[in-house]
This record gives structure tokens, sequence and C-alpha cells, in this order.
């Protein structure tokens, strides 16, 4: 069975997952009631049938219950509505020049230093900022963000149970008091002045006629401050060391920069930055003639479905000029990415400007990488380079 916990299973998944679709498709892991689905179809399907499968994961008590990705329709519906106008793609091409900036800010903090950590240096910053402006925080205050980021990462662990659950179990609960504290001064300002941001948004948005209550602005903000720059630092990591793995797609990529938007779409699916996520059955049901009994904790296994031989030819290769190339590494269906526009925007400017100033680079250490902690996310936790003259 998979050991999500070792860092060489995170580190390299793909021949786990080979090994056990190919066995069955549908699997039942006993130790923890956990059913795990792990084709293309199968997972593409758990993703959208919100009818058979639902994502109201988390009991009604837990402090993630209010997140829009953690709700079923017709609730799901209406708070998707609300969010989805800050996203529309006017609103995400507005803000291409302030990421190209932030870009550019970054690269010379490092490039006189002739080495950085990708990871620390550029790939968190960058969209930690971006998604801390969206949300009109100060600036100041990006620390914070960051720390209480990790803390709701690590989040995910807490199925595996155990003390190691229970402390993290208990972080969270600081940090949403934290949270909340911290969102109650801005609301009250926002409320008192309105401003052109994603805050004012929420504070004037309504559903129904009702406006949020505190409770669902800050189940917003925390799901919007995770999955906005989580995912997309794992992106621009993943895409670094995609390269360096695959020196003759680099030098493809170099030699045809237009190939760039094709190329990030692979690294999607090579090394997708979200590599499950959660459902439960509302009945029995059957997929591939398994019958999942009802009430169960099922993982669509999206890193799987991505690298699905079934569905992609050569599904272990990466090759930036893949087309078709149908990944599900935004989701699929009813929870689709609300920040997929978002995040390939991130991508292609940061990837784009970093190829630009940075001529040569490889990994700073015959180590093996370190991969993140949490284990539905695949990335590097710090990815040393070296720039090349
Ligand atoms: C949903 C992946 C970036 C906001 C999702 C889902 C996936 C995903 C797989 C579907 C979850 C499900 O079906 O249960 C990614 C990846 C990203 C990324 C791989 C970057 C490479 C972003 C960004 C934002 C964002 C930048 C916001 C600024 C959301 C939200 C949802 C979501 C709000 C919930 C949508 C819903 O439940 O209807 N994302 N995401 N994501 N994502 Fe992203």
């Amino acid at each position: 069975m998979l050991d999500f916990l070792s860092d060489e299973t995170r580190r390299n998944p793909f021949p786990s997952y080979d090994q056990l679709r190919s066995f069955a498709p549908v699997l039942h892991e006993p130790r923890s009631d956990l059913w795990l689905l792990l084709d293309y179809e199968g997972v593409k399907r758990a993703l959208n049938d919100a009818e058979a499968f639902s994502s109201v994961v988390s009991p009604p008590t837990a402090r993630t219950s209010q997140w829009l990705v953690f709700s079923d329709p017709p609730r799901h519906t209406k708070l998707r509505a609300l969010i989805m106008r800050a996203f529309t793609p006017k609103a995400v091409a507005s803000l291409e020049p302030r990421i190209r900036e932030l870009s550019r800010e970054l690269l010379d903090q490092t490039i006189e230093r002739g080495e950085m950590d990708l990871v620390t240096d550029f790939s968190v910053p960058l969209p930690l900022r971006v998604i801390a402006e969206l949300l009109g925080a100060p600036v100041a205050d990006q620390p914070r963000f960051r720390r209480w980021s990790d803390v709701i990462m690590a989040l995910s662990h807490t199925v595996s149970g155990g003390d190691a659950a229970a402390r993290v179990q208990e972080a969270f609960r600081v940090v949403t008091d934290e949270m909340r504290a911290y969102l109650e001064e801005l609301i009250e300002q926002r409320r008192a002045v309105p401003r052109d941001d994603l805050l004012t948004r929420l504070v004037e948005a309504e559903v129904d006629g009702e406006r949020l209550t505190e409770e669902e602005i800050l189940g917003f903000f925390q799901l919007l401050l995770v999955a906005g720059h989580e995912t997309t630092t794992n992106l621009i990591s993943n895409a670094i060391l995609c390269f360096i793995e695959h020196p003759d797609q680099l030098a493809r990529l170099r030699s045809t920069p237009d190939l760039l938007p094709s190329a990030i779409e692979e690294v999607l699916r090579y090394r997708s930055p979200v590599q499950a996520m959660w459902r439960m059955t509302r009945r029995d049901i059957s997929v591939h003639d398994q019958v999942i009994p009802a009430g169960k904790m099922v993982m669509p296994i999206i890193g799987s479905a991505n690298r699905d031989p079934q569905r992609f030819r050569d599904a272990d290769r990466f090759d930036i000029t893949r087309d078709p190339n149908p990944h599900i590494a935004f989701g699929h269906g009813i929870h689709f990415c609300i920040g997929a526009p978002l995040a390939r925007l991130e991508a292609r400017i940061s990837l784009s400007t970093f190829l630009e100033r940075v001529r040569g680079f490889t990994l700073a250490s015959d180590a093996p990488w370190e991969p993140r902690e949490a284990i539905h996310v695949h990335g590097p936790a710090r990815l040393p380079i070296r720039f090349e003259p």
C-alpha cells in the first residue's frame, strides 16, 4: 500500500501509483478505511459527481466546514458564483504587470549571489504576495500569512491520526483564532472605508439577500490563502525541477519560447501540485464493478489519474509539446479550480522572467530534494539551485 509519509514516496509517488492502478483502479485501505481511486475515469467521475460523492468531508463542527471546496450544491453553487466575480479573465489579466514587477524584484535580490533556494526566494513569495494583495491585506502582514498557511496545509496529516494529528489540529485551532481576530479588524476597516479589494467584496456580498457571516468570510479567506499560494508555489518549483531533470525539454523551450504555456500544462500533468482530494460517498456506489459502501472517505488521486496510460500515451514521459493534454490537475466539473487562470498567469510570467534572467542553472546539492510535508500536495520544500554564467 502507499506510504504517503515517506520522503521517497512523496518525491516520487508515480511508480507506486502505477503498481496499484494496474492491480486495481479502486482500492480499499483497511487501516484507515479509506478508498483510493487511481485511474483517470474513476477520479474524474468522483470529482464531478456531487450526487454520489459529497465534498462535505469535514464534520459540521470542524473549522474547515465553511470552506467552499468542502461544500455541496445548492450552497456551493451560490458561494461559488459570488467568488467567481473576483476571478474574471479581465480581473486576472489586469494583474500581469504587477506579477512581472514582483518576479523581477525577487530575482534582482538573488541573482548577484549566484545561487538561491528557489522555493524560499522565489516560488513562495511571489504567489503569496499576489494573493495577499488581491485579498487586500497589508504587505507587512505577509510573514504571518506564510505561517498560517503552513499550519493549515499540515492539516492533511491528520488523516494518519495519532499524536502528530492531534498537535496539528491544536495548532490549527490556535491559528484560526488568530486569523479571526486579525480579520475582524480588517472587516471593520472595510465596512467603514470600502476599497477595491476582495475583502471588501466579501464584506458587501449577499447570498439570498443575506450578508456573509464573519465565519463564512473567514472560511473564504483561509481557503484563498492556502489555495492561492501553496499550489502555485509548487507549480513554479515543479516546473524548474522538471526542466533540471529534462535538459532536452528545457533546450527545446529555450529555442521555442512560445511553448511555455504548453510546457506549464505538462508540468501540471507530470508533477501535479495537488495530488489528491477528498470525497465522502453518499450511498453505495459502484466504480469499475467495485462497490464502495455509503459514508466512506474516498481519495481521488489526481496525480495518478494524470499518469494513467489508458488516457495518456507515454504517460511517464515529460513532453512539453504534448497535445492534446486533458490533465485534471485543476480538478473537474463543479469544483473546477477558480484560480486556474491566475495560477497559469503567475506560472507563465514568473517562469518566463526566470528563464530570461537566468541562462543556466543546476541543483546546488547532490542530496535528493526534500519534499513538502503535506501529503496531498506535491513539490519540493527546498530547491537549492546554482546559477551558471
Ligand atoms: C479548487 C488545484 C491554484 C482557488 C481546486 C481543485 C483543485 C485545485 C484540484 C478542485 C478541488 C475539488 O474538486 O475538491 C489547484 C492547482 C493550483 C491552484 C493545481 C495551482 C497550480 C489556485 C489559486 C486559487 C485557487 C491561485 C485562488 C486564488 C481555488 C478555489 C477552489 C479550488 C477557491 C474551490 C472551488 C470549488 O470548490 O468550487 N484547485 N488550484 N486555486 N481552487 Fe485551486
